[in-house]
């Protein structure tokens, strides 16, 4: 079976609190709405794509527990392949305390428990899938190793990689850029890596070169309202290009960025000869629909609330 989309990466449940701002260090304060959803963003992304209409299978882990269960079942009932989807005895299905204020921004811990088993065992068990796949995507909520090892292979098999490195670790292997095809990050992950401070535009296009000169051949940095840039190898020289959005009523940006990198392995899969631009436009229309309601999975869009054009 051939997937167009294999995702390897975290599944956690979402504890969700909505309050009118983020607390302060040793302050309670009251909040108006709690929820538990599905997240993670390994998790979030593949959703994404498999409600764009990619054939989608995920590699992860989940604990021998009632989170661990729900997950599988959110998965079934998302169309995705859970054939390499581990469960545990020894650690518990990631979990993720998020913070939404009335701004839509938000504060997350995340406890990542079972993902950080997922290991090279699982990679091999997942092998006829990952080497055949259109597109592989993976993220820094699992074991680095692990995340390295899922990019080498698909290198190797030449499939199409996105690798997204959030949340950000400052001393990333260098192999990270060299096997990424796509490297999707945000500014503050694009500030992080390279040292450059991401206010503007033209400081993600200095940042994204600084992102091309180590290796990667193309990289997109997104900005929230302000859309993303892009910039590819091929044409080092060329300035980046801003890829704008169109203004939204923002309610919770929770998972917006997943949202795109979903959309936008379902664009590479589905449309391999599209400008990597135009994909990024489209992803973006994706993600801010996303922003638009409360929670992570809960507000991704399907194909069927997207307009045609999209498609
Ligand atoms: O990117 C958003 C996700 O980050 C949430 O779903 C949460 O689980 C954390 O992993
Ligand atoms: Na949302």
């Amino acid at each position: 079976e051939a997937f167009d989309v294999v995702v390897v990466g975290s599944c956690m449940t979402d504890l969700v609190s909505q309050a009118p701002r983020l607390p302060k260090a040793g302050e309670t304060i009251h909040g108006h709405k709690f929820f538990i959803g599905f997240g993670g963003k390994g998790a979030n992304q593949c959703i994404q794509a498999a409600r764009m209409g990619a054939k989608t299978a995920m590699v992860c882990k989940v604990g021998k527990d009632f989170f661990g269960e729900n997950y599988i079942q959110n998965f079934k009932d998302n169309g995705v392949s859970t054939e390499f989807v581990g469960q545990t005895v020894d650690s518990a299905t990631g979990a993720a305390s998020i913070i939404v204020n009335d701004a839509g921004e938000n504060a997350i811990v995340i406890v990542a428990g079972a993902n950080l088993l997922l290991g090279g065992e699982d990679l091999r068990r997942a092998l006829p899938a990952l080497s055949r796949a259109k597109v592989m995507v993976c993220q820094l909520e699992v074991s680095p190793d692990t995340s390295l090892q899922a990019l080498r292979l698909s290198h190797e098999n030449n499939v199409k990689t996105i690798f997204n490195p959030a949340p950000a670790i400052p001393d990333l292997d260098p192999e990270f850029y060299r096997a990424s095809d796509v490297f999707c990050c945000n500014e503050s992950e694009a500030e992080l890596l390279t040292g450059v401070a991401v206010a503007s535009i033209e400081d993600a296009g200095r940042a994204g070169q600084e992102l091309l000169r180590r290796g990667c051949s193309s990289v997109i940095i997104t900005l929230g309202s302000r859309g993303c840039v892009v910039l590819s190898a091929q044409e080092p020289s060329s300035p980046s290009h801003h890829v704008p959005t169109k203004p939204v009523t923002t309610v919770d940006t929770t998972g917006a960025g997943d949202s795109f990198i979903g959309a936008l392995a379902f664009y590479m899969a589905h449309f391999p000869t599209m400008s990597l631009e135009e994909m990024a436009r489209r992803a973006n229309q994706v993600a801010g629909v996303s922003v638009q309601t409360i929670g992570t999975q809960a507000s991704y869009p399907s194909k069927k609330d997207l307009p045609t054009g999209l498609f």
